[in-house]
C-alpha cells in the first residue's frame, strides 16, 4: 500500500527513482510522484494515475539531481489528483515527504499548524508531516524528522529531503515497512525489496521507531532517543528477472504458471531421505508436542488457505483448529493462550491486521508460527518460528502461486507435526508423502494443456461475455465447493471479482438451499467444484437443483468422469486424478484461469485492478 524510494548516489536519481518505483507499483498506482533536490533546489513533479504518466512528463524536462525521494500511491486520505499526490512540501517548499501509512491523529495536528500560520495544499493526512518538519527544522533535518515523529500516531514509513541539505534522506518507521538498500558511494531506501534490487543485494530491514540517514557514503540507524544500532545487512538470494513479466502479457498468467515448478522445487528443499525439515524454523520440536489447539488467521487469498488447512490440521494432527481473518480475531476475545499453536499466514508478511493479529497473540502467550513468502517482512521477523513459501517475488495483485505454496507448506507441516504427535504412523506418512510428489507434476500436466491459447476455459470466458452478460446486461458467478475444496470456491470467486469486478459468490455447496438457490434462473452461471469421491453424489444433487431452475453449470469433475455428461451440464473442466487430499492444488488452476480469461475478454488491466493493493499495509 503505496511504495516509496528514497536515493542518494552519483547516478540520475529521476532514473533511479522511477525503475524503483516501477517496482513498486504493485502497492498502489492511482498516482505518483517525485522529489529531487538539483542545484539546492526541489525539483517536484507528481501526476494522477500510473506511473508511466509520470515518466512521460519527467522524459521532456529531465532532472539531472543525484538525490530524491519518490512515492506510488494508494488512496486513504483524499481522492486520487496531482495535489494529493506524493511528495508534500513544507510552506517554504524546501522540504518535501512521501509516506506509507496513516497518521490517525492528523486532524488534531492539523489544527494546531493551522493555528501557527502553516497552510496545506492537499487533503492528505501526509501533508501535516512537511509542516511539523518545517516546524521543528534548525538547520538539521534529522533533528526535525526526529522531533516530528514522536508526535505521530498510527503507522508510517517516510522518507523526507531538505533542500538545503543535499547530502542527505532522512527516513523513518513504525508499523509500515521500510529497507535500505546498501550501495558504493550510494546508498537506498525503499517500502519493499524489489525496488532497490536492479542496484543492490545488500539490505538492511528496519524496525519500528528507527530513524535512517542515507548519505552517498553510510547509512545511520537510530532509535527515537538518539542512540546509535548497529544492524546487519542480509543478502538477498533472489534475482530481478523473477520481479519481470519474461515474455507473458501479465504477471498473474506468468505466475499461474509457476505453480506446479513452485511446489516441485519445494518438496525437494524440504524433503530430506523422507523427511520433512523447516530449517529455518526456531520452533522447538518440544514446544510443537504440547500445544493443545491450533489457531490460524490471515486475509484475503491466505486466509483461504488457512481454511484449508483447518480441513488437513484436523484430520491429521487431530487437534482443534479454527481460522479467523486478522481483522476479526483481533477485535474479539479469542481463546488464545500458552497452549495455542498460532498460525499467521501472509504473502508479503506486512499485512497490517495480520501483523496485528500476531502481537496479539503473542501478548495471549501463544507460540507464533510465520508462514511469509517475503524473507525479511515484519511477520517473519516478529513470529517466535517462520517457514518461508519460496514462491519467488509475486507482482501480480491477485494472488495465485502464493496461495499454493502456502497449501503446500500447509500439507507439509500437517504432516510434520502429525508424525511428531503420533497421529500419522509411519507407513501412513510414506504413502502421503508418495502421493504429494505426484501432485507438482500433475499441476504442470494442468497448466501445459491451457497454455494453448484456445483452450477450453478461454472459450467459456468468451461465452459468458457474449451470451450472457451482454445479453442480460450484468451477470454473475456462484462457485461451490465441498469440504476440503469448499476454501476454493471462495477464492475462485475471490479471484473473478478481484479482476473482472464480476459478482461473484463463493459457497459451501450443502448451503445452497440456505440462500444462494434463489438466486438461481437463466442468468448466473455456477461453478461446481465436483472432484472429489466422498461428497461427489451430493454434488451431483446439487448440480440437478441447479438445471432444474435454468442455471448454468460449469463442473470440475476428475478426469475419466463418465457419470457428469448424464447430467446436463453446460460446460465440464477436467482435472487430473489424485487423491482428493491434495485436490486443492489443482482444481485452484482453472479457477485462477476462469478469472483471468473472464478479465482479459472485458479488457481489463489484469495485474493491477482498480482499488486493490497487493500489500495492504494500513487497517
Ligand atoms: C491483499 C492482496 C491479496 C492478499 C491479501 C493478504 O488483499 O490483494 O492478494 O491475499 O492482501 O495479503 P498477505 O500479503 O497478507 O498474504
Amino acid at each position: 500500500m503505496c511504495g516509496i524510494v528514497g536515493y542518494i548516489g552519483t547516478r540520475n536519481a529521476q532514473g533511479v527513482l522511477l525503475k524503483g518505483l516501477s517496482r513498486l507499483e504493485y502497492r498502489g498506482y492511482d498516482s505518483a510522484g517525485v522529489a529531487i533536490i538539483e542545484s539546492r533546489k526541489l525539483n517536484l513533479v507528481k501526476r494522477q494515475g500510473k506511473l508511466r504518466i509520470l515518466a512521460d512528463v519527467l522524459k521532456d524536462d529531465p532532472s539531472k539531481g543525484t538525490i530524491g525521494i519518490g512515492h506510488t500511491r494508494w488512496a486513504t486520505h483524499g481522492v486520487p489528483s496531482d495535489t494529493n499526490a506524493h511528495p508534500h512540501l513544507d510552506c517554504t517548499g524546501k522540504i518535501a515527504v512521501v509516506h506509507n501509512g496513516i497518521i490517525e491523529n492528523y486532524l488534531d495536528l492539523k489544527k494546531i499548524l493551522l493555528k501557527e500560520g502553516h497552510k496545506f495544499v492537499s487533503e492528505t493526512d501526509t501533508e501535516i508531516i512537511s509542516h511539523l518538519i518545517e516546524k521543528y527544522y534548525k538547520g538539521n533535518l534529522e533533528t526535525a524528522v526526529s522531533r516530528t515523529v514522536k508526535l505521530l500516531k498510527g503507522s508510517y514509513a517516510i522518507a523526507a529531503v531538505h533542500s538545503l541539505e543535499p547530502d542527505k534522506v532522512v527516513g523513518a518507521r513504525c508499523d509500515s515497512p521500510l529497507i535500505v538498500g546498501l550501495g558504493e558511494g550510494e546508498n537506498f531506501m525503499a517500502s519493499d525489496v524489489p525496488a532497490v534490487l536492479d542496484f543492490t543485494k545488500e539490505v538492511i530491514y528496519l524496525d519500528n521507531h528507527e530513524i535512517i540517514v542515507l548519505t552517498r557514503s553510510g547509512v545511520t540507524i537510530k532509535d527515537y532517543d538518539g542512540r546509535t544500532i548497529s544492524k546487519k545487512s542480509s543478502t538477498i538470494k533472489w534475482d530481478i528477472k523473477q520481479a519481470e513479466k519474461s515474455g507473458y502479457e501479465h504477471f498473474m498468467l506468468k505466475e499461474i504458471y509457476e505453480q506446479g515448478d513452485i511446489v516441485s522445487n519445494m518438496l525437494d528443499e524440504r524433503l530430506r531421505a523422507g523427511k520433512i525439515s523447516f530449517e529455518e524454523l526456531a520452533i522447538k520440536a518440544s514446544a510443537f508436542k504440547r500445544f493443545k489447539k491450533i489457531a490460524i488467521v490471515a486475509c484475503g487469498t491466505a486466509y483461504h488457505a488457512g481454511l484449508t488447512g483447518k480441513y488437513i490440521l484436523e484430520e491429521y494432527v487431530r487437534i482443534p483448529c479454527w481460522v479467523d481473518t486478522s481483522s476479526e480475531f483481533r477485535y474479539r476475545n479469542p481463546i488464545v493462550d500458552k497452549d495455542t499453536l498460532f498460525i499467521v499466514i501472509s504473502q508479503s508478511g506486512e499485512t497490517a491486521d495480520s501483523l496485528a493479529a500476531l502481537r496479539e497473540a503473542k501478548r495471549r502467550g501463544a507460540v507464533t508460527l510465520g508462514i511469509c513468502n517475503a524473507v525479511g517482512s515484519s511477520i517473519a521477523r516478529e513470529s517466535d518460528g517462520v517457514i518461508y513459501t519460496h514462491a519467488g517475488p509475486e507482482i501480480a495483485v491477485a494472488s495465485t502461486k502464493a496461495y499454493t505454496a502456502q497449501l503446500a507448506i500447509l500439507y507439509l507441516l500437517t504432516f510434520y507435526l502429525g508424525k511428531l504427535r503420533g497421529a500419522i504412523s509411519p507407513p501412513k506418512m510414506k504413502k502421503l508423502i508418495a502421493e504429494f510428489k505426484r501432485a507438482p507434476e500433475l499441476m504442470n500436466e494442468l497448466i501445459s494443456e491451457y497454455k494453448d491459447p484456445y483452450n477450453n476455459i478461454a472459450a467459456y470466458a468468451s461465452e459468458f461475455k457474449r451470451y450472457y452478460y451482454e445479453k442480460h446486461n450484468k451477470s454473475y458467478f456462484l462457485y461451490l465447493g465441498r469440504n476440503i475444496n469448499y476454501p476454493n470456491a471462495l477464492e475462485g470467486a475471490l479471484k473473478l471479482k478481484e479482476i473482472s469486478y464480476i459478482s461473484a459468490e463463493g459457497y459451501p455447496a450443502g448451503e445452497m438451499k440456505h440462500g444462494p438457490i434463489a438466486l438461481i434462473d437463466e442468468n448466473p452461471w455456477v461453478v461446481c467444484i465436483a472432484t472429489q469421491a466422498k461428497t461427489y453424489d451430493k454434488m451431483l444433487s446439487n448440480i440437478q437443483e441447479i438445471k432444474a431452475r435454468s442455471g448454468i453449470v460449469i463442473a470440475l469433475v476428475t478426469e475419466g468422469d463418465k457419470e457428469i455428461q448424464h447430467h446436463n451440464v453446460n460446460y465440464v473442466i477436467e482435472i487430473p486424478k489424485i487423491d482428493e487430499l491434495f485436490s486443492p492444488l489443482l482444481v485452484v488452476i482453472p479457477l485462477q484461469l476462469l478469472a483471468y480469461y473472464v478479465a482479459k475478454k472485458f479488457g481489463y488491466d489484469i495485474d493491477q485492478p482498480r482499488n486493490l493493493a497487493k500489500s495492504v499495509t494500513v487497517e
